[in-house]
């Protein structure tokens, strides 16, 4: 533990004023040093509660932090490292959602927040892993485009009688898409007793085989409530590290080692100290984007 270091980030945090914020798939140092931790709609509401902070420092990938942004243009909002990009996050430029909105004149449009924000302009709501469901039967709509994530798609059609169209076909994380069903047929055999959850990023042949299928908060919850003592856990690697410091006394196995997200990585202490000290690289979206990406974040901090 490097502890002056950690004093540092502790200090220039109070004398600006600032606020860290960190996904659960952040490295155990970051996790550490965090204000607040969550899963990507948790973040998303804690962005919305802190009208106090003049300084956000966002530990996650760049959708989260631009988002952050369009709740509060007036505030800056620093990521660590810049290159934090989310992959899946631009299988999805502006120019094909439009054509796609022309094509389908009478669905609704869905965005997974891991979106970028000229899409979410064009969308009527956003959706996490955490709410998706619910948010497909918040609009009156019977057909739905829905993006970028193909397998969040496939796991809320399995789920509701509106139909799914998605947009772009294959949109992925690549991170997810490493995990096959014969891991979790050889984690079946290697830990028969445990609940072998997911998330809904993974493959849908993983998610039928899985016991649960559940975002990051929502493992997290789950976990926490459940009398059972293991469980294997196929997501980003690093959401163990978080369970095994907020739920001490359940075994815990990853269902792939090598789950790894890269850009989630980026961010390190050194970074974070230099992000509050020079209040840069800052995350900004053009006024005329975050005003009109703002309506589709509201419909879902409201629906949520
Ligand atoms: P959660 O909202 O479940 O944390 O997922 C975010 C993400 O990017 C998963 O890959
Ligand atoms: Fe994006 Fe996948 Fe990383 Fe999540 S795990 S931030 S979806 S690349």
């Amino acid at each position: 533990m490097n502890n002056s270091l950690q004093d540092e980030i502790k200090q220039l945090k109070e004398e600006k004023n600032a606020i860290i914020l960190a996904h659960n798939y952040q490295p155990k140092e970051i996790q550490d040093i965090a204000d607040f931790l969550g899963d990507s709609l948790e973040l998303c509401i804690k962005a919305s509660e802190i009208e106090d902070k003049d300084l956000v420092v966002f530990c996650g990938v760049d959708f989260m932090a631009e988002t952050a942004y369009i709740i509060n243009p007036d505030k800056k909002i620093v990521i660590p490292d810049l290159e934090a990009e989310c992959p899946m996050a631009h299988m999805l430029p502006e120019e094909e959602l439009l054509k796609a909105k022309e094509e389908h004149p009478d669905a609704g449009v869905i965005l997974y927040v891991n979106s970028i924000a000229e899409a979410k302009q064009h969308a009527d709501t956003l959706c996490t892993s955490a709410n998706a469901l619910k948010i497909t039967e918040s609009l009156p709509h019977d057909k739905i485009l829905f993006g970028p994530d193909t397998n969040l798609g496939r796991h809320v059609q399995e789920k509701t009688s509106k139909e799914i169209i998605p947009v772009p076909q294959g949109g992925h994380c690549y991170v997810h898409k490493l995990i096959h069903l014969e891991d979790v047929e050889l984690k079946r055999k290697e830990y028969p007793n445990a609940i072998i959850i997911c998330h809904p990023e993974c493959n849908i042949e993983v998610q039928n085989a899985c016991d649960e299928v559940l975002s990051t908060g929502g493992m997290l919850k789950f976990i926490a409530e459940s009398d059972s003592t293991e469980f294997v856990i196929g997501t980003e690697i690093d959401m163990i590290t978080r369970l095994n410091s907020e739920i001490p006394g359940k075994k815990l196995y990853p269902l792939l080692e090598g789950a790894i997200c890269g850009t989630m990585k980026l961010h390190t202490l050194e970074k974070v100290r230099d992000a509050l000290k020079n209040e840069k690289p800052m995350i900004e979206v053009p006024d005329d984007v975050a005003e009109k990406s703002l309506n589709a974040v509201k419909h879902m901090l409201d629906a949520s």
